[in-house]
């Protein structure tokens, strides 16, 4: 039976996965150190699902041992980080060593147990002023690429260097490239995506990280908002965690094709949106009057528009999204409802 570790398992992807793969039969242990506010609440949902949890810190090499994890893994899903880009410019040592070393250990503890690492990288990985220095046009609701050459989006060939990714984006460069090195110095299988915006139901988003269920959450709840920079125009695509998933399942099954591969994903052109168009969606689809503050100043090395050019994981593993940003407002938006003690909880002190 396939066996999958999973980091960060009790986390917004890393908990939506462990299910989708524990409902396919496969044997799933999530690895977490819950320090994100929110990941507790998995835990029921990960032992309803017969998921074996492990209290773990991937910092902590030793972790990897003490908990006496299975020696006959098949794959590895890092899924593990402190994902706020805000966060490492307050406290870069703990970022780097969250998502630099703690990557470093996890790929240490897969070359000897044998298994494959899939890795979760990010659009940061590109350095700010560059994506920023490509041609755009301004719209009433959203900046718009009009350069030729970006039209379907930012492809993996696209220059990693620059010193403008933020100390997060830095921090994943080096697990991003980590992954890639092992493959080739050590014969471990490892495939690398640089995603971009992931959403959906279960995300615990907040100001400095997981916008898109954030600006549900906060709307619903009537909790202050405000748009970074680029007067709400700036755009993402925009990527559902059940199209997440299906990608990853079709990763795992053809190992040997995107052995140290690097692949761009996210919604790509076709599903993307500005905050603005958020806002309005929000308003008049679902009736919820968002509570807009000031404009804030654009955070450093923010991306005005970033759009994931997709096409090479269709080319190879025949992955498209499906799900469009409209209908994952709406799947948030009964989980919100769903779950609304939970949230209230949580965000109470907003
Ligand atoms: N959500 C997005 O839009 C997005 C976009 C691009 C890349 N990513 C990457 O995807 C991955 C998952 O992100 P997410 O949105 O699920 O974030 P998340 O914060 O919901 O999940 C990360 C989980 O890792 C756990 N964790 C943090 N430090 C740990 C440590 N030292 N040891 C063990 N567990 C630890 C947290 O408690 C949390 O449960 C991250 O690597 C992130 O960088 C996310």
């Amino acid at each position: 039976m396939m066996k999958i570790l999973i980091t960060g398992g009790a986390g917004f992807v890393g908990a939506n996965l462990a299910i989708y793969f524990a409902k396919k039969g496969y044997q799933v242990i999530s690895m977490d150190n819950l320090s994100r506010r929110g990941s507790e609440n998995a835990l029921p949902r990960l032992k309803k699902n017969k998921i074996t949890f492990v209290h773990g810190d991937i910092r902590n090499k030793e972790d990897f041992l003490h908990h006496h994890l299975p020696t006959d893994i098949n794959v590895i899903l890092n899924t593990a980080a402190e994902p706020s880009a805000i966060s490492g410019y307050q406290n870069p040592e703990f970022v780097i060593q969250t998502n630099t070393i703690g990557t470093l250990n996890v790929l240490e503890f897969a070359r000897r147990i044998n298994s494959s690492v899939i890795q979760w990288s990010t659009n940061k990985v590109y350095c700010g002023e560059k994506i920023n220095s490509i041609k755009r046009k301004e719209k009433k609701t959203r900046y718009i690429i009009t350069d030729e050459n970006y039209k379907q989006g930012i492809p993996e060939t696209f220059s990693i260097d620059g010193g403008d990714h933020s100390i997060y984006g830095l921090s994943k460069i080096m697990g991003d490239m980590m992954c890639q090195e092992y493959s080739k110095a050590f014969n471990i299988k490892t495939v690398i995506n640089r995603f971009s915006c992931l959403c959906g139901p279960y995300q615990w988003g907040k100001c400095a990280q997981g916008w898109y269920a954030w600006w549900a959450i906060a709307s619903y709840f009537k909790l202050p908002l405000h748009y970074i920079g680029w007067k709400g125009k700036q755009v993402r695509d925009v990527l559902h965690i059940d199209d997440v998933a299906e990608l990853i399942d079709l990763e795992i099954e053809n190992i040997h094709k995107v052995n140290g591969e690097v692949f761009n994903i996210g919604g790509g052109p076709k599903f993307t949106m500005s905050l603005i168009e958020a806002t309005e969606y929000l308003k008049n689809e679902h009736g919820y009057e968002t509570c807009l503050g000031q404009i804030e100043e654009s955070r450093k090395a923010d991306h005005c528009v970033y759009v994931s050019d997709i096409r090479k994981a269709k080319r190879i593993l025949g992955w498209k999204p499906k799900i469009n940003p409209e209908e994952s407002f709406d799947k948030i938006i009964s989980w919100i409802k769903k779950d609304e003690a939970t949230l209230k909880h949580i965000y109470a002190h907003k």
